[in-house]
């Protein structure tokens, strides 16, 4: 992009903003940055200038950053909200996560930050593309969550809310539980040997990140019609999710990502095909047009997606997820699942990890509403230094069907 962007940075300790404006002063060609020391300041030079990104503090004196950023998504949503905050800050970066597109932690590595500042503008240019508003205009609604499950992701979020809480809540939701159920016991043929019966023991089991992802899809596909649900074997395919996200985690875990990122690659595994539902519920004709396409051609279907209606069920899924407030390492990982090579990344990342781990499941647990499924790129695996590791990971697949799944969260 060759317009310059315009950054906004808070701290209320000036050393802070100094060390910014000097480590970032490389940059300045590309990016119009200024530096305030105050929450009302910031919102009062946002209310003159609209900025790109905003980067604040978490803990400042006068307003918080929590508060600041929460105000900036009500009255400027297109702006990223980056927050810089330490490691023992985590209560509180749990409470801030529905407000906050990525966290960095302080201090905070020049390299890192231009790095992640660049991404999000990428990625975020992406989902406000001419044609994905356009097709997003063409929505009468977009998915949205019933009260229930509002309800269970608000306790999910409340870091004092134990998971057994949790599973009382969700119990006590019929339809909440009994999907729950289905999926957990579906998706990984057995658990330890047996099925799970208890919807509090199927929410522990889970684990807080993956209960929320889980939860999160569930309440959208519950609302689609009976017929839709059958047509596009909408259940297989939030059992694939689910492995995706167990596969996705574990590869992960193989080399060695930290805690934070295990957690992404679960709750990403498992949102990669949200954006199936938009094309389910509002474009069923096309969508279904496009999955025989792709089998009769040796198409992917996320190409005969963009042909038939302008965008993927990646960047559809990345749009919806934007929406609902996930960070942006998710919105990411979802809206490149197919084609990770276009987020600029040199190492192996979550967003591959998502990649390999659909491909995977697909090719081995296909089902009628599938498309045609392309082989790995072992090219691309190649350039990250990972290829040696497919056949490890197919492994991994294997256990993920038929053993006992990572616990997360
Ligand atoms: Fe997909
Ligand atoms: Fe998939």
């Amino acid at each position: 992009m060759s317009q310059s962007r315009r950054i906004l940075f808070v701290d209320d300790d000036r050393n802070v903003l100094d060390g910014l404006r000097r480590m970032l002063h490389p940059m300045r060609g590309q990016w119009k940055m200024e530096f305030v020391t105050r929450g009302e300041d910031a919102l009062t030079v946002m209310q003159s200038n609209p900025y790109d990104v905003i980067i604040s503090d978490l803990r400042m004196s006068g307003m918080d950053g929590l508060q600041l950023l929460e105000t900036v998504r009500e009255k400027s949503p297109q702006t990223i909200r980056i927050m810089l905050s330490g490691y023992a800050d985590q209560p509180l970066r749990t409470r801030a996560s529905r407000c906050v597109h990525q966290f960095i932690s302080k201090p905070c590595d020049a390299d890192i930050l231009k790095n992640m500042v660049e991404r999000a503008l990428a990625l975020y240019d992406r989902l406000h593309s001419t044609d994905l508003s356009d097709i997003l205009s063409r929505l009468t609604s977009l998915p949205v969550l019933p009260k229930a499950y509002r309800e269970v992701l608000d306790l999910l979020n409340n870091p004092s809310c134990s998971l057994r809480k949790v599973g009382q809540v969700v119990a006590q939701d019929i339809g909440l539980s009994s999907k729950i159920l289905q999926v957990v016991n579906n998706a990984f043929v057995t658990v330890q040997g047996q099925k799970i019966f208890d919807p509090i023991h199927a929410v522990s089991f889970l684990g807080f990140k993956a209960s929320e992802a889980l939860i999160l899809t569930s309440g959208v596909f519950s609302e689609l019609a009976e017929a839709s649900i059958r047509r596009f074997c909408v259940d297989q395919l939030q059992e694939h999710c689910m492995r995706v996200g167990t596969l996705a985690r574990a590869i992960c875990g193989s080399l060695h990502m930290s805690d934070d990122l295990l957690d992404v690659a679960s709750m990403a595994g498992i949102l990669h095909d949200a954006g199936k539902m938009i094309l389910i519920s509002s474009f069923p004709d096309e969508y279904w047009k496009s999955i025989l396409e792709s089998r009769s051609r040796y198409f992917p279907v996320y190409g005969a997606e963009r042909l038939a209606v302008q965008a993927s069920h990646a960047e559809l899924g990345g749009y919806l997820l934007d929406l609902w407030g996930l960070p942006s390492p998710i919105i990411e990982a979802v809206t490149y699942h197919h084609e990770p090579w276009l987020c600029s990344q040199s190492a192996f990342s979550v967003t591959d990890a998502v990649y390999v781990a659909s491909l995977i499941d697909h090719q081995r647990q296909s089902n009628l509403a599938d498309g045609w499924s392309e082989p790995i790129n072992h090219d691309y695996l190649q350039s990250l230094g990972v290829a040696d590791h497919i056949e490890s990971w197919l492994r991994l697949h294997q256990a993920t069907l038929f053993e006992e799944p990572a616990h997360v969260g």
